[in-house]
């Protein structure tokens, strides 16, 4: 039988593709940078899967619910609840998105000059890193480097490779471990069930604390239960719990998984003392405990939200649409991360436009064509987002340039992914005629979001 999305449109928000000279004009106006694309002007926003998702009619209806008190809000301990159902943590947080936790916890963790060791550091992650006086460094295996290799957990950690560096650098010098479930900038790529245990193990030996960055939590829980052996049989919550159980904390973009438009959570196992403290440093950064930066209506929605993001045919939805995105791009040619992650399909741009150096950006170059050709919006993940080295000033070189196709969750049909498909295998015929690109302002800090640029001629 043909699989079909497990829901029906109730809403609908139209979009429109606007004519050609209009979007060569919109792509000018915004220095050939799209984020600075009036959102109008897209016709499919595949930039990120953050926030950008639809909410069912059960979440819309606990908007009308929301407890506005501002201190114990009802939808607190209703968010708290499925929390403590769902991952099994009973000391929840709530704060504004994913690095409003970061910037609470880390300070509390980290000594200055310490290292934090990861699979592979979100961005902003790293940012609060650094911003807590720590260094972040990633410990992903060698296979989430090569794109055309198979790997089932791309996302894991090279764990004695890690090892040594903990034995190099001492254990002092180490704040604690943070694995990011899925790990966003490897591809969206799972971490294994037996990787997570090692990593814990590992944190164990040493007396390093172990922590989740879980904003993909559910897509992760999905991965381990199709391709780890002794998890074929679980239901999604009890992997969920399992995998939780191996840390001591967790920060959470619920822009994701959460399945809501602005939300975040920062929650402990155990630890009353880190979470005790973690609550005070909330009340000046984020706001009261009990509401942390969110509505009484958001926290109801999230609340809602969490249970219905482990829900398996809901998965098995949204793993599916990524994965024929992907199929549809790779029997096209077109060079891709393999296997495809859970929130993105990555173009291997380096593959895809070997004439166009790195430090022209080629991914970014691609976004820009895509966007001309079909209104479709996307984000690199290169070395335009990687920027320069900090003591010389030289543009770093990153080890993949990549074209991230974000696909928000229950947002878009497989027609838009068909789009999406043709219109990058038709840009392919024409690969070498694209430019690369260079800057014509390069903010100091955080250029990818507002520099503006012009092609190479
Ligand atoms: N950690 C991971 C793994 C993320 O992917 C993100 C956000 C964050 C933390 C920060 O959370 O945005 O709620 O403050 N990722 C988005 C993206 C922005 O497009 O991948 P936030």
């Amino acid at each position: 039988m043909k699989f079909a999305e497990p829901f029906r449109i109730k809403m609908i928000e139209p979009i429109r593709l606007i004519p050609k000279v209009e979007r060569e004009k919109a792509l000018v106006d915004a220095g050939y940078n799209p984020f600075a694309l009036k959102g109008e002007d897209v016709y499919i926003d595949l930039l990120t899967d953050s926030g950008t998702g639809a909410m069912s009619d059960y979440q819309w209806a606990g908007l009308m619910q929301g407890d506005e008190s501002y201190a114990g809000s009802r939808n607190y301990f209703n968010l708290a609840k499925s929390v403590e159902d769902i991952i099994g943590y009973p000391y929840t947080i709530p704060v504004h998105q994913g690095r409003g936790a970061e910037q609470v916890l880390f300070p509390l963790l980290i000594k200055k000059g310490q290292y934090v060791l990861g699979n592979m550091h979100f961005d902003t992650t790293k940012a609060h890193i650094e911003l807590a006086g720590g260094r972040a460094l990633n410990f992903v295996i060698k296979e989430a480097y090569d794109t055309t290799s198979y790997h089932p957990f791309k996302g894991n950690f090279d764990v004695e490779k890690m090892e040594a560096f903990i034995q190099e650098k001492g254990v002092d010098q180490i704040a604690f471990l943070l694995i990011t479930i899925t790990c966003n900038s490897a591809g969206g790529q799972p971490v294994s069930m037996e990787n997570i245990r090692t990593v814990t193990a590992l944190g164990a030996k040493y007396g390093l604390k172990v922590l989740f960055d879980a904003a993909r939590f559910a897509e992760n829980s999905f991965f381990i239960k199709q391709r780890e052996s002794g998890y074929e049989n679980k239901s999604i919550v009890e992997i969920v719990r399992e995998t939780f159980q191996y840390g001591m904390a967790f920060t959470m973009s619920a822009k994701k998984d959460g399945l809501v438009n602005i939300g975040g959570l920062l929650c402990f196992k155990e630890d009353k003392d880190l979470f005790a403290q973690a609550r005070s440093m909330t009340v000046p950064m984020e706001g009261f405990p009990t509401y942390g930066g969110l509505a009484g209506r958001d926290m109801e929605a999230l609340a809602r939200g969490l249970r219905e993001g482990v829900d398996e045919t809901y998965l098995a939805y949204r793993i599916r649409q990524v994965k024929y995105l992907g199929d549809r791009l790779a029997e096209g040619g077109v060079p891709i991360q393999t296997p495809v992650g859970g929130h993105a399909v990555f173009v291997d741009a380096k593959k895809f436009l070997p004439h166009i150096p790195a430090h022209q950006f080629p991914a970014h170059s691609l976004a820009n064509e895509l966007y001309l050709e079909a209104g479709v919006r996307s984000v690199e993940i290169g070395s335009f987002l990687l920027g320069r080295d900090p003591e010389t000033g030289e543009q770093s070189e990153s080890p993949m340039e990549l074209l991230r196709l974000t696909i928000p969750r229950r947002t878009y049909t497989d027609n838009h992914m068909d789009v999406v498909a043709d219109a990058l295998i038709a840009i392919k015929e024409r690969a070498h005629t694209l430019k690369g690109y260079t800057f014509e302002y390069e903010p100091p800090i955080l250029r990818h979001f507002t520099a503006r640029l012009k092609p190479v001629e």
